[in-house]
């Protein structure tokens, strides 16, 4: 799909986005420049507290976040999904267990993301609902961290399902059946209200939105399937 003529749509296109959005974010830009050559992309990723300074100083040009900040004036736009889920090593003792209470997750040694992580808040959030609060065994600054620390058994913790498909299909790393999990919650692109947005960050916002999803499930096919099969598909 072409969304615009393509010599209209050059420049710089600076976009921030939350840690956890670095695991789609180069695959839609990757995309989306093969369409529009002429566009010079930036990706700066950081958590949710620095990408929330970004947007109330109207840093970037976009910014990618799992939830739409309350108090400041902004326009969002959903163009993904995002569920979080509660992940063990392979064979955590709870893997396989079905409905486990969010009051068990207590008795387990937690990793959690620092502070500032909207991961984290999120997280807080689920059992401040619940009137407990998770106290963590440890804080790692990255969820990449976390899931090679989940991976290596220190602990267990709750990361994006898009981070950790190809760990839990290739059984390195279990989602545990916790009530009130997944918790579902969307990705957004998000600007403050009212920018002029560049030509080229207005298409990139158009091919989000059309495009972004069903890319990525593209991708995701292509990388589960037989390497006879997409030969055959190619
Ligand atoms: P984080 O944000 O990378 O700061 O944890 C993720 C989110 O808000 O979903």
């Amino acid at each position: 799909l072409v969304l615009a003529v393509q010599g209209e749509v050059q420049g710089p296109l600076r976009v921030a986005g939350v840690t956890t959005s670095k695991y789609f974010m180069p695959h839609l830009l990757g995309a989306f420049v093969r369409l529009y050559p002429g566009v010079r992309p930036s990706l700066l990723v950081t958590n949710r507290a620095q990408v929330l300074q970004r947007l109330a100083e109207n840093r970037d040009d976009l910014v990618i976040m799992g939830q739409v900040p309350q108090g400041l004036a902004v326009e969002a736009f959903p163009f993904l999904d995002n569920s979080l889920v509660v992940v063990g090593w392979a064979d955590h003792p709870l893997a396989g267990r079905r409905n486990i209470p969010l009051r068990d997750l207590l008795q387990e040694r937690f990793l959690s993301r620092e502070p500032g992580s909207g991961t984290r808040a999120a997280i807080d959030q689920a059992f401040r609902s619940e009137k407990m609060s998770i106290e963590p065994y440890m804080e790692l600054g990255s969820s990449e961290a976390i899931k090679q620390a989940v991976i290596a058994g220190l602990g267990i913790s709750v990361l994006s399902a898009r981070n950790i498909r190809l760990e839990v299909e290739q059984g390195r790393l279990r989602i545990l059946d916790v009530c009130g999990f997944p918790m579902r919650r969307h990705w957004y692109a998000v600007h403050p209200k009212g920018k002029q947005l560049s030509r080229a960050a207005e298409t990139f916002l158009a091919f989000l939105r059309t495009e972004g999803a069903a890319l990525l499930e593209e991708k995701r096919d292509a990388s589960t399937s037989s390497p006879a099969k997409s030969k055959r598909g190619s």
